[in-house]
């Protein structure tokens, strides 16, 4: 089965993808021939992905500056894609921002900030985009970008562990609610890939020692994601729907 191939002419949201992971994602729907939308607030480096992408084999590329933890810029950037040839096939909801901190010291606004980018953002582009779905009578597929932070604990992640095992609740509850439409909602738990959400983290030693602890004994790369992220895009997926795929060298099944 050809995944890519499966991918080829579909219309692929990805939410955060002016970097890391996000901007991964939409290269590896570029490459396989899906029309892009690559959304996030740092508009010129949106910019200058969406030259690489249509160089790559876009079917089309649209740039949405789009904040997830703004409700009327969601709203506006779904008006945007309706505008430009219609509902896409595919939302990642991929945005995301660390609010690392000793829970103690962190404040109500710290908390707020990542609870509102990385839980409120994902429900509120999911229904934007499933009441469209709905409305058409078409399905379409989501992919959250959870953690393994969902679903273990480590030190001074506590908003952003919450929020991710939110997501994981979250991911499960709507496939539950939309299993009716034809829409599917799968999470990835992906462990620790190097970007600029954690590169500091990793420059220290208590980031080094961490890597010792994973049972692969490394970080992972974006690419290795690309096979869970390509079976939750496609129909090759097809019957599934609330589940959630760990891709973390082991990071979970380690050692107590
Ligand atoms: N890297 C890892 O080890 C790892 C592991 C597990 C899960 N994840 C998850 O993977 C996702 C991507 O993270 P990453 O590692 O690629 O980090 P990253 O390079 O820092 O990327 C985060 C992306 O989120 C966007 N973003 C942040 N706040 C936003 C907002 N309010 N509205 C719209 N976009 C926003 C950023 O774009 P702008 O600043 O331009 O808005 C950026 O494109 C996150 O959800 C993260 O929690 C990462």
């Amino acid at each position: 089965m050809d995944l890519g191939a499966m991918l080829k002419g579909k219309g692929v949201l990805v939410t955060g993808a002016s970097s890391g992971l996000g901007a991964h994602f939409a290269r590896l729907a570029a490459r396989n021939g899906a029309r892009v939308v690559i959304a996030a607030r740092r508009k010129a480096k949106l910019e200058a992905l969406a030259t690489e992408l249509k160089a790559l084999g876009a079917a089309g590329v649209l740039v949405l500056e789009m904040d997830v933890g703004d409700d009327a810029a969601i709203r506006a950037g779904f008006e945007a894609i309706d505008a430009d040839g219609g509902p896409v096939d595919v939302v990642v909801n991929n945005a995301g921002v660390g609010g690392d901190g000793a829970a103690i010291d962190m404040s109500p606004a710290d908390f707020d900030s990542t609870v509102q980018i990385n839980l409120r953002g994902v429900w509120l582009t999911a229904t934007e985009a499933a009441r469209r779905w709905r409305d058409a009578k078409r399905g379409g597929a989501i992919i959250n970008i959870a953690s393994i932070l969902g679903e273990r604990v480590m030190h001074h992640v506590v908003p952003y562990a919450a929020t991710k095992a939110a997501v994981i609740q979250m991911t499960k509850g709507l496939a539950l609610e939309w299993a009716r439409y034809g829409i599917r909602v799968n999470a990835i738990a992906p462990g620790y890939i190097l970007t600029d959400i954690n590169d500091a983290y990793f420059a220290t030693e208590a980031g080094q020692a961490m890597i010792k602890r994973v049972p692969m004994r490394r970080l992972g790369r974006a690419d290795e994601l690309d096979g869970a992220w390509l079976l939750l895009a496609t129909e090759a997926s097809s019957w599934m729907t609330g589940s959630v795929i760990a891709v973390d060298g082991g990071h979970l099944v380690s050692s107590l």
